[in-house]
């Protein structure tokens, strides 16, 4: 179990403990009792009934409850691709919350204090009534209560630890032929850190980054199959048969693993570095868009080298341009073909995309036009685009760092615009790309394509002409544009292909 998780689980424990004398007092002080206890009472139980104990017991109280919510709220937060740049502004929040609250009640409380020692305050309205001591007594009881519950929860454990490892215990082997022998009904990963052995697990177990993914090597056939929420996990990221999300899986019969995500937690650290991101730490929405020239090989022949080099250069700032321009990052170029990743907030990432694709179509457009003269045919570009999910990080070689994306996200752009071709167009873009740009397909040529490796077909919208990209873009945002859809060209199966 990582620190942050043990001590978030010990800090939720010794909450009730804390929170029990000072909200159980109130409550039955209030339901039971009618005591009146508003702020300048507790403040005077705290400040001047009992400043050696109750008052700091308060202070801890509350920073071990915040310390406990900000622990929670970082690993939540911590996959969203916003964090990083979030995290100075979200530390800085965390701390001057409870350092705010905590001058409030230390002014309050010393000029409660001062006033009372002036003997300018009513005492009387201050004091606890005589049956605070019965409320008190009340209290100590829930707070036993309490305690014996957590140990007897803890024996408990004990003892049907005991007795599965006695009686129904099930054996995990790891690499290097390690067997550990665990209660049946534990996940392999709560295996893992029952026998101490590092397993990563990004997301703390709950079946969402896939880092404490495992190759089954034996057993495989005895176990659960995946449920909906791990189906879903290894299908993103295109696992083996063989592979399951060792949080998700509960061995009732022996099986050997191998964990495939090493532990590194010096990446796990920052959420950006690509050894995290693959990890999960870093995954997020991107519009992905592929563009590349058709022919390229014959608009190089017969020209001198020099000559071909200049051509490819025009072409590569125009394309590069247009991407950076609406705040895209180039992520490889191959040849002719550009693949680049757009990833702000939702929206403006498949709109930032779309508007690029219009960039670059107008900006080949526009070489076209300059080179007229020196091209015998001219520079005929195809553009795929999608909007999907992907791992993003930063891949770092010797000195440079180039930011990276894994996933089918990409995969599909280069795909649609191999598609490009076969439907003779320029853009080829998934709805699921038009639908996050909020840009309705209504007045645009649209059909179902088929995807390499793909079992459906998947909805596209056809663009041949700049001029249909344009309106399409200038039209009002929509909100929702899948569900009014009608694809033209039923899939092979007669329905209307994969929704994306
Ligand atoms: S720990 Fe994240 S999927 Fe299992």
């Amino acid at each position: 179990m990582p620190m942050s998780e043990a001590a978030q689980l010990v800090l939720g424990l010794a909450i009730p403990l804390m929170l029990l004398p000072h909200a159980g007092s109130l409550r039955i002080g209030y339901s039971i009792y009618e005591m009146d206890s508003g702020y300048a009472q507790v403040l005077y139980q705290l400040w001047v009934g009992s400043p050696e104990f109750a008052l700091p017991r308060q202070f801890l109280l509350v920073l071990v409850v915040w310390i406990h919510g900000c622990i929670g709220l970082r690993a939540s937060l911590r996959p969203r691709y916003w964090y990083t740049r979030a995290a100075p502004f979200l530390a800085s929040l965390a701390t001057l919350v409870p350092a705010l609250a905590f001058a409030g009640v230390v002014s309050a409380g010393l000029a409660l204090r001062s006033a009372v020692e002036a003997n300018s305050v009513d005492l009387e309205r201050l004091r606890p009534p005589p049956v605070s001591i019965t409320v008190a007594e009340a209290v100590n009881r829930l707070v036993l209560i309490y305690v014996a519950l957590v140990l007897s929860l803890l024996v408990l454990r004990a003892i049907r630890n005991w007795h599965a490892r006695r009686f129904h215990s099930v054996a995990i082997t790891y690499p290097q032929r390690r067997t550990i022998t665990v209660p049946s009904g534990l996940s392999i990963l709560e295996a893992s850190r029952w026998a101490g052995i590092p397993h990563e697990s990004v997301c703390g177990g709950r079946g969402r980054c896939s880092t404490c993914r495992v190759r089954i090597l034996e057993g495989t056939d005895k176990l659960v199959p995946p449920d909906i929420l791990e189906q879903r996990t290894l299908r993103r990221i295109g696992a083996a048969p063989n592979v399951r999300l060792a949080c998700q899986v509960r061995p009732v019969n022996a099986v050997t693993v191998e964990p495939l995500v090493h532990p590194q937690h010096a990446a796990a650290n920052q959420a950006m570095r690509f050894d995290a991101a693959i990890g999960g730490g870093a995954e997020i929405e991107i519009a992905a868009m592929f563009v590349d020239i058709r022919g390229s090989t014959e608009l190089a022949q017969g020209r001198l080298p020099y000559d071909a080099l200049f051509l490819f250069d025009r072409y590569i700032q125009v394309v590069t341009g247009a991407i950076r321009a609406q705040g895209g990052h180039i992520t490889s170029i191959a040849g002719d073909g550009v693949m680049s990743v757009f990833g702000m907030d939702r929206q403006a990432t498949a709109r930032g995309a779309l508007k690029s694709a219009l960039g670059v179509w107008s900006g080949v457009d526009s070489l076209n036009a300059d080179l007229a003269s020196e091209l015998s045919t001219s520079l005929n570009i195809g553009i795929g685009l999608h909007f999907g999910t992907a791992v993003v990080g930063w891949v770092t070689h010797n000195e440079t760092k180039s930011l990276q994306f894994l996933g089918d996200t990409g995969n599909v752009a280069a795909k649609l615009e191999a598609q490009s071709k076969t439907l003779n167009c320029k853009l080829v873009v998934s709805l699921a790309a038009l639908d996050a740009a909020s840009v309705s397909a209504k007045t645009l040529e649209t059909t179902a394509v088929p995807i390499p490796g793909r079992a459906k077909l998947m909805n596209v919208a056809v663009l041949r002409r700049r001029l249909d990209l344009e309106q399409a873009l200038e039209q009002p945002e929509t909100k929702r544009t899948l569900e009014d859809i009608s694809v033209s060209a039923p899939s092979a199966d007669g329905t209307n292909g994969e929704r994306e």
